[in-house]
C-alpha cells in the first residue's frame, strides 16, 4: 500500500518523525515522505532532517513563501502532479499549516483515503489562518487522529463519525521522549547554547512567530515590554524566527542586552535550552504541549489555545498579549504551580496507535 506522508512546515517535521518511523514496522506499507518546500531556510528545515532521525524526503515540491493564496495554490499544483503520479491509497496529513490544507484537498478530490493527525483542534478564532486550515481539512478527512478529548468532542459536534474519530495521544509527544533519549547521549558541549546555558543557569526560553503578534507594530511593541521587564530579572533566551526577524527590524523593536536573541535552531538544541528553563514563553501551539509533557511551566502569549488541555492540567497559562497579562501570568507560572497530570495517552506511542488503527481497517482493504 502506497502512503504519502505530508510536511511543510517546520512543527511537521516533529510530527512525520515517529509516524514514518513506525511506518517502517509494517512491510506491507509503502510510506514516502513528501516536503512541500513551505519551509526552506535550512535551520527552518534541512536541520530538523538531520535532528529527527528521517530520511531525506522522497518528493519536495519546492513550494517557498507566499501570499496564503500563493502557498497554497503552488502547493495544490505540484502534489497533484505527485498524486497522480504516485496513485496513493493514502495520504497522512499532520497540524494546521497552508501544507495540511492544500495536500488534504488535493488527495481528497483525486479519492485518496485521507488521515488527519491532530484533527479536531479549534482555537475558535476565526482570525487565526491555521483555524481555517484545521477547519477545511477536517471537512474533507476520513479518519481523525486526536490528541485530547476536546478535539474529540469537536469533531463530534461537527457531525462526524464517531467510529472514524481515534484519540491515540499525541505524536510530537512521541517524537519528544524518543529525542530526550537521543540527547541524553550527547555531549553537551557539543550544543552551540552550552555556553550560554553553563553562564546563565536561571533562565527564560521564549519563542514568538504568530502574525497577530508579530506583524502588527502595537502588539509587538507591548510584549516587547513585558520581555524587557522580564530580563530584569532573568536572562531571556529567544531563537528568532524569519518572520519575527523581520518586523524586529522593520519596527526598530528594542530589546534589554539580557535578551539573547538567537538563529532559529535544531530541535535538539532547542529541546536542549527549554527542558530546563524556569519558564517558556510562547505563542507555539507544539511547545504548550512539549512544556505540559515535561511539566516545564508555560505562559502562552495569546488570547485563546486550541489545546485547552494544557491549561487544564495546570502546566500552562493564557497570558493574553497586554504587557500586564504577560508579566502577571509569568510570575504566577513561578510561584509554586503544580501541574496535576499528563494528559491521557500523552506516552509516546500515539503513532503506534495510528498505524494500528489504520491496520484495523486493513483486512485486505489499506494494508
Ligand atoms: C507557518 C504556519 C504556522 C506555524 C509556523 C511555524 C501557516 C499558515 N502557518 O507560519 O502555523 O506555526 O509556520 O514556523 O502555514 N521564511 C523564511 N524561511 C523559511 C520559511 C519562511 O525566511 O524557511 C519567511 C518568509 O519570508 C515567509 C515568512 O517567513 O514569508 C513566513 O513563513 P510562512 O511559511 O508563510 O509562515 P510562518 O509564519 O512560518
Amino acid at each position: 500500500m502506497r502512503a504519502l506522508l505530508v510536511a511543510g512546515a517546520r512543527p511537521n517535521f516533529m510530527k512525520i518523525a515517529p509516524i514514518y518511523r513506525e511506518s517502517l514496522m509494517y512491510p506491507r506499507v509503502d510510506c514516502r515522505i513528501v516536503h512541500t518546500g513551505q519551509h526552506y531556510d535550512h535551520s527552518m528545515s534541512d536541520i530538523f532532517f538531520h535532528d529527527l532521525g528521517i530520511p531525506e524526503p522522497d518528493f519536495h515540491l519546492g513550494s517557498g513563501s507566499g501570499s496564503h493564496a500563493v502557498q497554497t495554490a503552488k502547493i495544490m499544483m505540484t502534489f497533484e502532479k505527485l498524486c497522480e503520479q504516485e496513485r496513493p491509497a493514502l495520504v497522512m496529513v499532520v497540524g494546521d499549516v497552508n501544507s495540511t490544507l492544500a495536500c488534504g484537498v488535493v488527495a481528497k478530490k483525486l479519492g485518496c483515503r485521507l488521515a488527519h493527525v491532530e484533527a479536531g483542534l479549534r482555537s475558535f478564532d476565526m482570525t487565526m489562518p491555521e483555524e481555517i486550515n484545521r477547519m477545511v481539512t477536517d471537512s474533507i478527512s476520513d479518519d481523525f487522529f486526536v490528541t485530547e478529548e476536546s478535539a474529540a468532542r469537536n469533531l463530534l459536534k461537527e457531525g462526524k463519525d464517531a467510529l472514524s474519530i481515534h484519540l491515540v495521544g499525541n505524536v510530537m509527544i512521541d517524537n519528544l521522549f524518543y529525542q530526550l533519549g537521543k540527547i541524553e547521549k550527547i555531549d553537551p558541549r557539543t550544543f552551540s547554547v552550552f555556553s550560554l546555558k553553563q553562564e546563565n543557569p536561571d533562565y527564560v526560553f521564549l519563542t514568538l512567530h504568530r502574525p497577530s503578534n508579530v506583524d502588527c507594530r502595537r502588539t509587538f511593541e507591548g510584549i516587547a515590554t513585558a520581555l524587557n521587564v522580564i530580563a530584569s530579572e532573568r536572562a531571556v533566551f529567544f531563537p528568532v524566527h524569519p518572520r519575527t526577524a523581520k518586523s524586529i527590524a522593520e519596527f526598530g523593536i528594542r530589546f534589554s542586552s539580557n535578551i539573547h536573541l538567537l538563529s532559529p535552531l535544531g530541535f535538539q538544541e532547542s529541546l536542549f535550552l527549554w527542558k530546563d528553563a524556569k519558564v517558556v514563553l510562547t505563542d507555539s501551539g507544539g511547545l504548550q504541549e512539549e512544556t505540559t509533557a515535561l511539566r516545564v511551566p508555560c505562559v502562552t502569549i495569546r488570547e485563546n489555545t486550541e489545546r485547552p488541555i494544557t491549561v487544564e492540567v495546570g502546566s500552562n497559562i493564557l497570558a493574553g498579549t497586554t504587557p500586564e497579562g504577560i508579566i502577571n501570568s509569568y510570575r504566577k507560572s513561578l510561584n509554586g504551580r503544580n501541574p496535576s497530570g499528563i494528559p491521557p495517552k500523552w506516552d509516546g506511542l500515539a503513532s503506534e496507535r495510528i498505524w494500528r488503527v489504520l491496520g484495523g481497517y486493513s483486512e485486505g482493504i489499506i494494508l
